[in-house]
């Protein structure tokens, strides 16, 4: 069984989506015994202990800096013997020190077509406005391994959908939300949990 430790910032509806395959039987092999919020107001905190997962707050700021933030995020990692490392809608870029402890082994929820609107800048609803204001005709979720470079591993799953004339960032959110990440994210996960994810260099295989 795969032990899954989860980070998140705010609402958690990625982590609800993940409570909820769990449930339903749709990640057999995988198990969510670990959530960790960079925020102590993050509701997510909320739907980890109405379903009895172990969370805790590591408040980014209370750390003077990203090197000691990152290494307390691990050593909670650690201690909680993290087969894998999922972020959702975690909104701190996090250090060299996560690679180096769980390379391969950790995942990210964006909520864009990768290699668009992403890096560092591209989170929550700004990324919605900067596909509105492109005039992009589609956007969508992608769920890509975790390295170095932010928002640039290899990518596991992508889904698109088409962008409404009358869209607001608001509403483009939610439609990415229900019809793409909360979808994918899960696969995703179940697939690793399965060892069915083959990482060829930037690449993957579904196997
Ligand atoms: C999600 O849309 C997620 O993809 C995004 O923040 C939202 C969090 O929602 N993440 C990023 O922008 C990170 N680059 P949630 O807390 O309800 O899961």
């Amino acid at each position: 069984m795969i032990n899954i430790s989860v980070l998140v910032s705010g609402g958690g509806t990625n982590l609800q989506a993940l409570i909820d395959a769990q449930n339903s039987g749709k990640i057999k092999n995988g198990r969510i015994t670990c959530v960790i919020s960079s925020k102590a107001d993050a509701y997510a905190l909320e739907r980890a202990k109405n379903n009895n997962i172990p969370a805790k707050v590591i408040a980014r700021k209370e750390y003077d800096n990203i090197h000691t933030y990152t290494a307390a995020v691990r050593d909670a990692l650690l201690e909680a013997n993290t087969d894998l490392v999922v972020y959702a809608g975690f909104m701190t870029i996090l250090d060299s020190q996560m690679v180096e402890a769980f390379e391969g082994k950790m995942m990210n929820v964006h909520p864009a077509l990768i290699p668009s609107f992403c890096g560092k800048g591209f989170y929550g609803l700004r990324v919605h406005q900067a596909v509105l204001d492109s005039g992009v005709k589609l956007t969508g979720a992608t769920v890509h391994f975790v390295t170095e470079e932010c928002d640039a591993g290899p990518i596991i799953l992508q889904k698109a959908i088409e962008v409404k004339s009358d869209d607001t960032p608001q509403t483009l959110q939610r439609r990415v939300m229900e019809q793409c990440e909360w979808k994918i994210l899960p696969e995703a996960i179940s697939l690793f949990c399965d060892g069915r994810i083959k990482i060829n260099g930037n690449k993957t295989e579904i196997i």
